[in-house]
């Protein structure tokens, strides 16, 4: 018995490990991948911003193209750059060595991110850089210290003076009512073009968007679903027709 408990044990402790490795605290997305404009918008917050560094290379536009419902000549127009065909896998053209030398580690492909990180994690990591000026890029982050990545939202979200904290932490004065802590980042060194409720939006949508993009047959997954359910309420109508048709004479 000891020795079934023992290797239980030693089975059990590289999940010790793993779990001990991950940050204090996340925010939650609670995501919704059928929502489809929410997914347009994120992929265009994708595109815009993270595609000069990273690929989703395990990816093809058109697939993006028709499970978001964009029209292939607008998706051609507004979000590739016009040396890709729009059957083509979602490359860049930086150079892996390149990104090493400027960046200390070549940016890696993000098409699988959220399933290897979580959404949790990657909401939290996106809204979660603020100054440091000990950093190369002059950005540290809550969930990822020492991290290689510039600010790439800088401009729309401002750079926050000090380490976010979490939303769970907000606070609220017991004599006065008022919010004494809000979550998130709390001062600013340089504003951004978004306010707080509008950067979290669009980094919800920039997660959605990495969610499905790590399973895009969730979509198809979620569809076939109702269809199924579909087909077995009709199919319940008429087995019971059928039950009581050939139970009638046995009564
Ligand atoms: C200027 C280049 C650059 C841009 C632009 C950029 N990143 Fe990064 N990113 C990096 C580098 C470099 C790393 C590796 C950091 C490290 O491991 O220390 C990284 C790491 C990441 C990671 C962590 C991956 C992991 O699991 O370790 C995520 C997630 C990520 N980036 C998302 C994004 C998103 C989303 C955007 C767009 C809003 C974006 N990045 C824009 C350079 C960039």
């Amino acid at each position: 018995m000891k020795k079934v408990i023992f290797t239980l044990l030693v089975a059990l402790l590289p999940m010790v490990a793993i779990a001990a490795k991950g940050p204090a605290w996340v925010d939650h997305v609670n995501n919704d991948v059928s929502d489809v404009r929410s997914l347009q918008r994120g992929a265009q917050v994708f595109f815009n911003n993270c595609m000069g560094c990273h690929s989703l290379e395990y990816g093809r536009y058109n697939r993006v193209a028709r499970d978001l419902e964009i029209p292939e000549d607008l998706f051609q127009e507004y979000l590739m750059s016009t040396d890709q065909a729009i059957g083509d896998l979602m490359t860049i053209s930086m150079n892996r060595d390149l990104g090493k030398q400027f960046f200390g580690i070549a940016p890696p492909d993000l098409t699988l991110v959220a399933r290897v990180r979580g959404t949790d994690w990657l909401y939290t990591y996106l809204r979660g850089f603020y100054a440091d000026d000990s950093r190369p890029y002059g950005v540290n982050n809550v969930v990822f210290p020492g991290v290689g990545m510039p600010h790439a939202m800088v401009d729309a979200q401002g750079l926050c003076a000090e380490p976010p904290k979490p939303v769970s932490a907000v606070s609220i004065d017991p004599l006065t009512g008022e919010r004494i802590s809000e979550g998130g980042c709390e001062r600013y060194l340089t504003e951004g073009t978004m306010s707080k409720v509008e950067f979290d939006q669009a980094t919800y949508d920039l997660v959605n968007f990495l969610d499905y993009m790590g399973e895009p047959r969730q979509l198809e997954r979620e569809r076939l679903g109702w269809l199924v359910l579909a087909f077995l309420t009709v199919f319940l109508a008429f087995a019971w027709l059928l039950y009581r048709e050939l139970w009638k004479d046995v009564k």
